[in-house]
């Protein structure tokens, strides 16, 4: 069994390059399903998430080809299943993300239920109010979801809430369906536009894409493209914090810095000084931080997830912070992992009050959830003694080349291979 271990770094220096979003690649590459002629996507993070479902898009008779380092040629020209394999779902919640694009190209789909990151219940109840607006029968059986229209029309669909995944797979079904669909609260981040643009390359007509209302006029066929996805803005907030957490000076590349407003906002509360530029921001981190309160919120709001990250920097902030999680029920199960490394914090419902200030001390801990394992590098680059972070799996789903990226700043980071 894979851990990795993190020794105490001091203040990490250097700069770093930011991979493509790990948010944005996957229902792009979801989208290619969408497309009869060759797309070729570039920055494509070379991560478990982007494995399982360019092995989703094999099984249901798309070609993948890797070109190069984060390089990838799609053709779906021809599909000859519309069933999702269980093995496959139950690794990875986003690939139910291909229930749109089928839903467009063969009119079918059949899934089994989403795995992915333990953080609360997680239903799709907007996903499937979404396709049936659009003309189409859902069957929901125990694990098992069947969809399947003979015609797709446009429709018009208010989310409850602004969900990233249900206006993807709406945007995703409708961009082929007859008619104009529109998505009122629709989600607005970053990755929703990067596939909005993508849909518009290969031929489909999306606008207000980044607002609450998305528009969606159905086109009868779609073609190829080439495209580059996004920077990832929570791994560049990630190498932010670490830049905080040290008391460091890290430049982190690739960076869309519009994207990264909330994050930049309460670093520079917290006491840090920050230079940004148009691709990359300076984050310098101080002696002594400052407490500060987040609220994650759909975007532009504070990312939830950057919460685990933040409540990492938050031990080390002199006095008494708070993070509230608003957008998932259950996202607090870092908090029990950082406990074990001495870091004082109480969890009433949905809010954490994280008492700052007193030295971590290195422990072996679990990597609950993908953010959760960042956060336990972040505390480890600080605590004394070795901290030994187990289950990445679940950082390698959404983390490219994490331990390298650290230790090109200096942090004192290894994998090391365990006995279970
Ligand atoms: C996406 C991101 C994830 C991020 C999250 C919120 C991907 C691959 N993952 O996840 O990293 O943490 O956005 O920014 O892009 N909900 C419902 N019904 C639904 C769908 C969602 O009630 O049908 C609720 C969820 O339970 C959750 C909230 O909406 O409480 C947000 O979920 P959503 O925006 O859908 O997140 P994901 O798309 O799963």
């Amino acid at each position: 069994m894979e851990k990795i271990q993190v020794m105490p770094s001091g203040p990490l220096k250097g700069r770093v390059r930011v991979s493509g979003a790990k948010n944005a690649a996957l229902p792009i590459l979801a989208a290619s399903l969408l497309g009869t002629e060759d797309i070729y996507l570039e920055e494509v993070p070379e991560l478990k998430d982007v494995e399982i479902i360019c092995q989703v898009l094999e099984s249901l008779g798309a070609q993948v080809e890797k070109l190069g380092p984060g390089q990838l040629k799609i053709n779906a020209a021809k599909l000859n299943n519309y069933k999702t394999k269980y093995e496959l779902m139950s690794k990875m919640r986003a690939s139910f993300l291909v229930m749109g694009p089928l839903l467009g190209r063969m009119g079918r789909t059949e899934n089994s239920l989403p795995g992915g990151c333990n953080i609360g219940s997680r239903p799709i109840d907007l996903h499937l109010k979404g396709f049936r607006a659009l003309g189409v029968t859902v069957e929901e059986d125990i694990g098992n979801i069947e969809a399947y229209t003979d015609k797709l029309r446009g429709g018009k669909i208010y989310l409850d809430f602004p969900s990233v995944g249900a206006t993807e797979n709406i945007m995703m079904a409708a961009v082929l369906a007859e008619g104009e669909t529109i998505i009122d609260n629709a989600a607005m981040e970053p990755e929703i536009v990067d596939l909005a643009s993508f849909l518009s390359k290969l031929g489909a007509r999306v606008s207000g894409a980044g607002t609450s209302t998305i528009r969606i006029r159905g086109v009868e066929k779609l073609g190829g493209t080439r495209h580059t996805i996004i920077p990832d803005r929570i791994e560049a907030g990630t190498l932010m914090v670490a830049g905080a957490i040290t008391g460091g000076d890290v430049l982190v590349e690739n960076i869309i810095s519009s994207h990264m407003k909330p994050v930049i906002a309460k670093l520079g509360e917290a006491g840090c000084i920050i230079d940004e530029m148009d691709d990359a921001v300076r984050v310098r981190g101080v002696k002594s931080l400052k407490p500060i309160d987040i609220k994650t919120l759909p975007y532009p709001g504070f990312p939830t997830d950057m919460q685990a990250q933040f409540i990492a920097l938050m031990t080390q902030c002199q006095g008494t912070s708070t993070a509230l999680e608003t957008v998932f029920e259950n996202r607090f199960m870092h908090v029990d992992e950082l406990k074990k490394m001495k870091a004082d914090i109480s969890v009433d419902k949905r809010l954490a009050m994280i008492i700052g200030g007193k030295k971590l001390k290195g422990a072996k801990v679990k990597a609950t959830d993908l953010r959760a394992g960042a956060a336990l590098i972040l505390a480890g680059l600080v605590a004394d003694g070795v901290t030994e972070v187990g289950d990445i799996y679940h950082i390698d789903r959404g983390y490219e080349h994490i331990e390298d990226k650290f230790r090109s700043l200096g942090a004192k980071i290894r994998r090391i291979e365990v006995e279970e």
